[in-house]
């Protein structure tokens, strides 16, 4: 393939990306989304194992194949709820890839093109350039690598979710950007010094680890988004040192999208951004006390049944206990029941609902639960006040009221579906047990409230038998 045809297809790959992106923003339209971007990376790899530049063709495809087999094996495997650990340890990968290409490019500095045709200033000038992208490249790659594998380990509950709280926590982390800062001054300055790289990476890879364990496990899903940045400025970085534009655009759209998203989650859990990429969050709150809390209700599926047939109008609110129960297929039965006997059903989703940004939407969408009557918070908050029944299946941390009541709660501030609001208020859970975030949730002892015990698919299943 000549380097002109290369080139085309990198940007005909990088147009795929795009068109993936746009096309993931919506419901209706992520799976073409998806089948964008395989398009565009098929285009991406194919280009490049038979471009000019490439060597060693038999070492790429030993790679690939081993790679792809890995990928399959646990894309099969794993499960929804633990798709954000998977997404989590994937960025670490993109972040050590970071770090290996960097201090390759570094020990074997790629050619200069044209460098006859060039002075000696404009040389130094490419020289220097090097040294910094390689210095970049290796700090944002460490600092992602130990950070992604922080975030895994909270995700999967080998690393404790509590916020890591050291002395000064801040000034280390300013101290390590700015120790860093003069390293790669000297670095540059020293035409490459080996021992200033190395220096450097033991800082950020002890960096992206306090980053990420300051935060507390309720905040993951936004670290985890962040990271996603990272790992796309990391991929950037990759770009630049091995001058590929198409590594360049793909890593900033990762980079891009990632922090656009991550800023969407912090103001839909009323956080800001700057906290979280200082990895601050969390440390100054008081953990309010598990005082007496007062008499909860039990139900049972017969009565809820019986209630969801005198209501006018139902909203169902899902959390990561439907995602565990895999309940969103008695779910859609019951909607459609109650739908067929003209009751109003709709779901109200909470941006953090699940442990991933579009969990429940990808569940309800599964269960083929139209579109249509699947909301967002803000579309459907004001309404509650005119709703008979609420149905919390699985949900916890996002229908607390306590975000909104106590100022010392550990998910103060974070806007909550106000499902209280409702004439009743049916929570599908197995126990009294508290949420991802670990806080007692008044809502369970409201007098509106009627708790239905047991695993969500059995509940929802007799429910629907009886309807
Ligand atoms: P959570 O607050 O995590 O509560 C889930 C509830 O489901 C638990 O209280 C649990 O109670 C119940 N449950 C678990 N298995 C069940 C089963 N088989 N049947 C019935 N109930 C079951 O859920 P949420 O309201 O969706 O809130 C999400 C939380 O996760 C937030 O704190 C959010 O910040 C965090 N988070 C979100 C994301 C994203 S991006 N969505 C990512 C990571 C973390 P029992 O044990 O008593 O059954």
């Amino acid at each position: 393939m000549s380097a002109g045809l290369v080139q085309a297809a990198y940007i005909v790959a990088a147009l795929f990306f795009i068109m993936s992106l746009a096309g993931l923003s919506k419901q209706e339209s992520a799976r073409n989304g998806n089948y964008y971007g395989i398009a565009g990376m098929t285009i991406a790899l194919i280009a490049t194992i038979f471009s000019p530049d490439a060597q060693g063709f038999a070492w790429i495809i030993v790679a690939m194949v081993i790679g792809a087999a890995i990928g399959i094996f646990y894309a099969k495997k794993v499960e929804m709820t633990e798709m954000p650990e998977l997404v989590a340890i994937l960025h670490s990968f993109v972040g050590l890839a970071a770090v290996l290409v960097g201090y390759n490019s570094y020990i074997d500095p790629p050619a200069i093109p044209n460098i006859e045709t060039l002075a000696e200033a404009e040389v130094h000038a490419h020289h220097v350039i090097h040294l910094v992208e390689v210095f970049l490249g290796v700090f944002i790659g460490a600092v992602t690598f130990t950070g992604s594998i922080v975030a895994f380990g909270k995700l999967r509950g080998v690393i404790s979710s509590s916020p890591l709280s050291i002395p000064h926590k801040h000034k280390w982390n300013l101290a390590a950007v700015v120790v860093s800062t003069l390293l790669m001054i000297y670095f540059v300055k020293a035409d490459g010094s080996m021992f200033a790289l190395l220096v450097m990476t033991a800082i950020a890879l002890v960096f992206g680890y306090h980053l990420v364990a300051s935060i507390g496990g309720a905040d993951m899903p936004v670290v985890v988004s962040m990271l996603n940045s990272y790992s796309g400025w990391a991929a950037a970085a990759a770009g630049f040192m091995l001058s590929n534009d198409l590594l360049i655009v793909t890593g900033a759209l990762v980079g891009s999208s990632g922090a656009i998203l991550s800023y969407i989650m912090c103001k839909a859990m009323n956080r800001s951004f700057i906290s979280v990429i200082a990895g601050g969050f969390g440390q100054e709150v008081v953990i309010s006390s598990d005082e007496e809390q007062g008499e909860h209700r039990e139900t049972s599926a017969e009565e809820v049944a019986e209630m969801l047939k005198n209501s006018k109008s139902v909203i169902i609110t899902p959390g990561y206990g439907m995602a565990v129960a895999q309940a969103q297929y008695p779910v859609h039965e019951i909607t459609e029941k109650l739908r067929a006997q003209g009751v109003e059903v709709r779901f109200g989703i909470h941006p953090v609902a699940g442990r991933l940004p579009g969990h429940m939407n990808v569940l309800l969408a599964e269960a083929k639960v139209p579109y249509d009557i699947v909301l967002e918070m803000d579309e459907l908050n004001d309404d509650f006040g005119d709703t008979d029944t609420v149905l919390v299946i699985g949900a916890n941390d996002t229908v607390n009221p306590a975000a909104l009541e106590d100022p010392n709660s550990p998910i103060a501030g974070m806007p909550v579906l106000e499902v209280w609001n409702a004439q009743n208020v049916i929570v599908f859970k197995r126990s009294m047990n508290t949420g991802y975030a670990g806080v007692q949730n008044p809502l369970f002892f409201k007098e509106n409230t009627s708790m239905l015990f047991g695993d969500a698919k059995d509940s929802v299943d007799a429910i629907s038998k009886a309807l």
